[in-house]
């Protein structure tokens, strides 16, 4: 078939090449030039596993071309959207502008018979607005919304083959034919027995936002756990390996520590605040403003166990935070817990010097005013406090005999819980979790 993907980022550029990879014809459009360049050229705008080689199949095939200009959407039976909405500066809310935009875009390039498919993640009654602005400009094209729950670091595995794939549709005859033509564009995973959930389009919106608040509403149950342990003397881990064992609870995002960040969790529960409070339903998502408020906290607790184990005060204090990205096999520090703390500390006067393998760049414009160095050799040298930030494999394995000759004090913060403190202190470090003794 042939497909255009609106918006190239961390969901698009991977939707793409991968709808490239299971045998359609596919254009990937992009407002911003240099992306668009780094893209046909086969480089990897971001750092995600797996996506270099993907990419390069997909352009070899000669079945993917990117593309600055709307109209070569025209022609596609089937145009993804899958631009950002990030929150607003200031509010709780989603900026709409690119969703808005982005259909803006392709208004004068619709056919009879197209499909349009939301995948970008919208307050609820989004698809309904935008399938009144479809049926306007195209009365023969239909809007379908197919959420997207890729995760980063596991992009290309989770958009080859997902968990389940859910349809919005509008009723009648056009639904049922959008729907035909939805199941041919994904005929490889349904194929696999993938599970298809099929629903209007409110439910499909609300599928994406209700999955990343359980999400992140387990997270922040399992750091307010780590603070109980923490007054109480109980270590966090043993407790949610335990409940974990129970299949109703499960094991999965129960580790406690810094707790979450990146593009979606935060912004998408502020979101849905938001959009609820605007149907009239605030108190419904109440509790969310509570999983925010502990998961900010968890930032606050890794300063004040800083300034705690450098004797209380952090002021010309030589600090090594290993990790910027908001989590491992990923470059993206969008609210990441791991920059913030490590803004903090720079705040309070500290000297830190970050490292982490990937998102350094990124991580250099947002705070320029931090030091950033190549590896960890160069941030541990002479440090005060080594602090594990982000659960980079190569951090989880340090070997702690090594580590000790280089540094001055033999303190670590585990932020993360990945560590073996035993190991930790039997090679003569001061080690300290979240939520453990
Ligand atoms: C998330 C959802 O998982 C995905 O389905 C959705 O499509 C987009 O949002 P992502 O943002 O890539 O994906 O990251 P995820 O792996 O979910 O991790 C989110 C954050 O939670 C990270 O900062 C991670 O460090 C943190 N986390 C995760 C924990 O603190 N503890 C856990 O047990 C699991």
């Amino acid at each position: 078939m042939r497909v255009s993907v609106v918006g190239c980022g961390y969901l698009g550029a991977v939707h793409a090449a991968c709808m490239t990879e299971v045998g359609h014809e596919v254009v990937g459009i992009d407002v911003d030039e240099a992306k668009i360049a780094a893209l046909s050229a086969g480089e990897t705008p971001f750092f995600e596993p797996e996506f270099g080689e993907l990419l390069e199949r997909a352009l070899s095939s000669g079945r993917l071309r990117f593309s600055t200009k709307s109209a070569d959407a025209a022609g596609s039976q089937v145009h993804f959207v899958c631009v950002g909405t990030p929150q607003k500066a200031g509010e709780n809310a989603a900026d709409m502008r690119y969703v808005d935009a982005a259909f803006t875009a392709l208004a004068d390039h619709l056919a009879p018979g197209d499909v349009v498919v939301g995948k970008s993640t919208v307050p609820v009654g989004t698809a309904t607005r935008l399938a009144a602005r479809v049926a306007e400009v195209q009365p023969g094209a239909t809007l379908v919304w197919n959420p997207e729950f890729l995760r980063e670091g596991f992009a290309v595995q989770d958009t080859l083959h997902p968990d389940r794939i859910v349809y919005g549709l509008p009723e009648g005859p056009a639904g049922q034919r959008a729907r035909a033509v939805l199941d041919e564009v994904y005929a490889a995973p349904l194929a696999e027995g993938m599970p298809l959930v099929v629903t209007d389009y409110p439910t499909a919106e609300l599928v994406k936002v209700a999955a990343n608040s359980f999400l992140a509403t387990k997270i922040s149950f399992i750091n307010a756990m780590a603070e109980l342990c923490e007054v109480a003397g109980g270590d966090v881990s043993a407790l949610a390996d335990a409940i974990g064992h129970d299949d109703r609870i499960g094991r999965r995002f129960l580790n406690a520590g810094l707790g979450f960040g990146g593009g979606c969790l935060p912004k998408d529960i502020r979101a849905f605040m938001a959009r609820a409070g605007e149907l009239g339903a605030d108190q419904a998502l109440t509790f969310l403003r509570e999983v925010d408020t502990i998961n900010l906290r968890r930032r606050d607790r890794v300063v004040e166990i800083a300034r705690q184990v450098l004797d209380g005060s952090l002021a010309g204090r030589t600090i090594a935070v290993l990790g910027a990205a908001f989590k491992p096999n990923s470059d993206d520090v969008r609210d990441s817990p791991a920059l913030d703390v490590a803004a903090r500390l720079h705040g309070h006067g500290a000297q830190v010097r970050v490292t982490d393998p990937h998102a350094l760049a990124n991580a250099a414009r947002i705070h320029p005013d931090l030091r950033y160095v190549a590896d960890v050799k160069q941030a541990v040298a002479d440090a005060d406090l080594v602090l594990l930030l982000t659960e980079w494999r190569e951090y989880v394995d340090l070997d702690p005999t090594e580590l000790a000759i280089q540094v001055r004090s033999t303190t670590i913060i585990d932020a993360r819980n990945v560590l073996d403190p035993q190991a930790w202190r039997n090679a003569g470090w001061t080690y300290r979790g979240l939520g453990r003794p």
